[in-house]
């Protein structure tokens, strides 16, 4: 299973097939094979229409002249129209009747449990939403947050949606310089953060981490504070205000403004190739109707579900499927402050024992961690509530799928493995659960409006079975409209590989009864606990530091992680390898971007393979890292002496 012109080769064979549990299919949105089919044949024949009556489902203020403009490679979805993706979330759910039903079960990871229903997250939206305004924000404004999973980061988010002020929602686990690099590039002069949040018993300082940003910019006009955890933190005058003191004066009257279809609903920066990370630019009917669509045919949301995504919202899995999609479809959202293992491994079983939870969506990195500390952890507890299973992130291993349908799932739940991207902004492959026959390690086939294929660097579709790149070729609504402030770059990333179609950067397979194998990425982006980081990020926080000459780093296999970092280091003249200095140099790394950088391996070395152009050869620094010797095809080598130096050098 080789192909010439991708040279990509799959070499997985999973032949285990779960058709959807009967009782399941019964009650399912979508109920077979057949139904997914001629729905699916129905939105590639016919997008305007199928897309025009989902977006029907929705509230309008004003509706579309036209669903979809399609000039590659920007796409406008429903021009014309006017809505307000807060007003879809709360007030629309209001007037169907969901007011006193639960919009978020939250739980902080000290144990305390707040329920907020829809009426009081709209109340709370809206005074949010007028306070911003009294701190200056206008429609346009981005509005940086840098917050810790509590109901306030949804609150903020819909309350800029309300205002029609774009988000940019920083990770909490990112480091100062993270959000300097971040709100420099979205120039946002507005920042909501919390005095810190809880993570695995200690306090995460997020104020700290803003302060020191703010000390690197001074775009930044005002920081609201939330008190989250109670710790003192300063409170720079002029500049810093309490949340609670913002929202105390503030009226709970705030219209929802009706916004152009293409109106920038967020910013959300991730990782590519280059070390600049890019601020994926989604907007907001489109994005609420893909993100409506998808949340409710995937998860098969019905009106009494408690469905719990365990991303952060810092992520687009958390905007998408913990915030947007989710509460448009008026469901009940349970979100969890804190670490999978706090106080212990049962947390997450624990959390679904007692909330009743029925639609369960986590990532395969914390299934291994799960499967590792053993049975014993999810068999404490009834789990009989579940439904569904969902992962998302990176492929899943088989093992992990059999355990988490076995363990978890006790052999009744479906489970949709779904594809997507932050570019994406909603699920395209993934079962549908009353629908489609499972195989374990594969996000099956594609969501309605999706044209999935798999082609070689020309753009031909590849057989069965033979691996090659995933693109999509039409338009979906929820689609990035561009990288913020950097058109050439979006163009060259998706448009031009190959051309004419988007080009997602994975390499996969399709089997013979259309279902896709995702392989991974075929760029320079490491998929860490199936969180994306770019090599050339992690170099340059590498170079950053006084003692660093040049840093090569690639992705190794990693039995939790999915991947892990390995990075060949060399110093300056003067500066000694040492473990002393590797620990500094990952504490370094840590500081730069995140504890999620760290590298998991360093080795020090005089030089790195390159070739004759000066490329670093990185498939050779793979097989170093992980074989401790190189058997691949060296002839486009400069200087061979390297490579047995560099296997050699033991990493400790
Ligand atoms: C990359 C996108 C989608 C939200 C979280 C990640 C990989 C994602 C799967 C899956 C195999 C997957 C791809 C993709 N990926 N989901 N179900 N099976 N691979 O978003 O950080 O933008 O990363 O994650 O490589 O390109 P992201």
């Amino acid at each position: 299973m080789n192909d010439a012109s991708s040279g990509i080769s799959s070499m997985m064979k999973e032949l285990r097939v779960f058709p959807p549990p009967p009782e399941f299919a019964r009650q399912a949105h979508i109920r077979g094979m057949d139904q997914y089919k001629a729905l699916h044949a129905r939105s590639l024949k016919d997008p305007e229409g199928f897309w025009g009556e989902a977006a029907a489902e929705l509230h309008w203020f004003r509706k579309w002249d036209r669903v979809l403009d399609w000039k590659l490679p920007d796409s406008k979805w429903f021009a014309g129209g006017k809505t307000n993706l807060a007003y879809n979330c709360l007030d629309l759910q209001i007037q169907r009747g969901r007011g006193d039903h639960t919009a978020i079960l939250w739980e902080g990871e000290p144990g305390e449990v707040r329920r907020l229903t829809y009426r009081d997250v709209h109340r709370e939206v809206c005074r949010f939403a007028n306070g911003l305004r009294q701190l200056g924000v206008r429609q346009g404004d981005k509005v940086t947050l840098y917050m810790p999973m509590v109901p306030e980061l949804a609150i903020a988010m819909l309350a800029c949606a309300r205002i029609g002020a774009p988000h940019s929602v920083i990770f909490g686990g990112f480091s100062a310089q993270a959000i300097v690099d971040r709100v420099i590039d979205a120039e946002s002069h507005y920042m909501v953060t919390a005095d810190g949040g809880y993570r695995r018993g200690s306090v995460v300082p997020l104020k700290a981490n803003v302060d020191e940003a703010c000390a690197k910019t001074n775009l930044v006009k005002k920081v609201v504070v939330l008190k989250r955890v109670g710790q003192d933190v300063p409170m720079k005058s002029g500049r810093d205000v309490w949340w609670h003191d913002v929202v105390e004066s503030a009226s709970a009257d705030c219209p929802a403004e009706p916004l152009d279809a293409e109106h920038m609903l967020y910013l959300l920066y991730t990782s590519g190739s280059t070390g600049k990370p890019k601020g994926i630019h989604h907007t907001t009917g489109g994005y609420m109707v893909y993100t409506y669509l998808s949340a409710k045919y995937i998860f098969d949301l019905k009106p009494d579900d408690v469905y719990w995504c365990t991303a952060d919202i810092g992520w687009v899995t958390g905007h998408s499927y913990v915030v947007y999609g989710i509460l448009c479809n008026g469901v009940t959202c349970l979100m969890y402050e804190g670490a999978p293992n706090h106080p212990a491994w049962d947390r997450f079983w624990d959390i679904i024992q007692r909330h009743k939870v029925t639609k369960f969506y986590t990532a395969p990195t914390a299934l291994r961690a799960f499967m590792r500390q053993g049975d014993e952890h999810p068999n404490k507890h009834n789990l009989s509530s579940l439904k569904l299973l969902g992962t998302v992130g990176e492929p899943i291993n088989p093992e992990a799928w059999m355990w988490y349908h076995r363990v978890i799932g006790k052999e009744r739940c479906p489970i949709v493995d779904t594809w997507w991207q932050t570019e994406t902004g909603g699920a395209l492959i993934s079962p549908l659960p009353g629908a489609t026959t499972t195989k374990p390690g594969s996000a099956t086939m594609p969501f309605f409006g999706i044209d999935a294929d798999i082609v070689d660097k020309n753009g031909t579709s590849q057989a069965a079975n033979v691996g090659g790149f995933l693109v999509i070729r039409k338009p979906w609504p929820g689609m990035l409209r561009g990288i913020y402030g950097d058109r050439e770059r979006f163009e060259r990333q998706y448009w031009s590989e190959v051309p004419g179609v988007y080009f997602a950067g994975d390499s996969a397979r399709r089997d013979e009864d259309g279902c896709f194998w995702i392989m991974g990425r075929i760029d320079d982006v490491i998929k860490v606990a199936g969180h994306r980081l770019g090599t050339a990020e992690v170099e340059s926080a590498l170079v950053s530091h006084p003692k660093v000459a040049e840093a090569a780093v690639v992705g190794i296999p990693h039995d939790l992680k999915g991947q892990a970092i390995a990075a060949f280091v060399t110093l300056r003249v003067g500066a000694a390898p040492s473990d002393a200095m590797k620990k500094e140099l990952t504490e370094h790394v840590g500081r730069t971007m995140g504890a999620l950088a760290k590298p998991e391996q360093i080795r020090f070395t005089d030089a790195l393979p390159k070739t004759r152009s000066g490329k670093i050869m990185r498939r050779l620094l793979v097989e170093i890292a992980t074989k401790g010797e190189v058997k691949g095809d060296t002839t486009t080598l400069e200087d061979f002496s390297i490579l047995s130096k560099l296997a050699t050098k033991d990493e400790e």
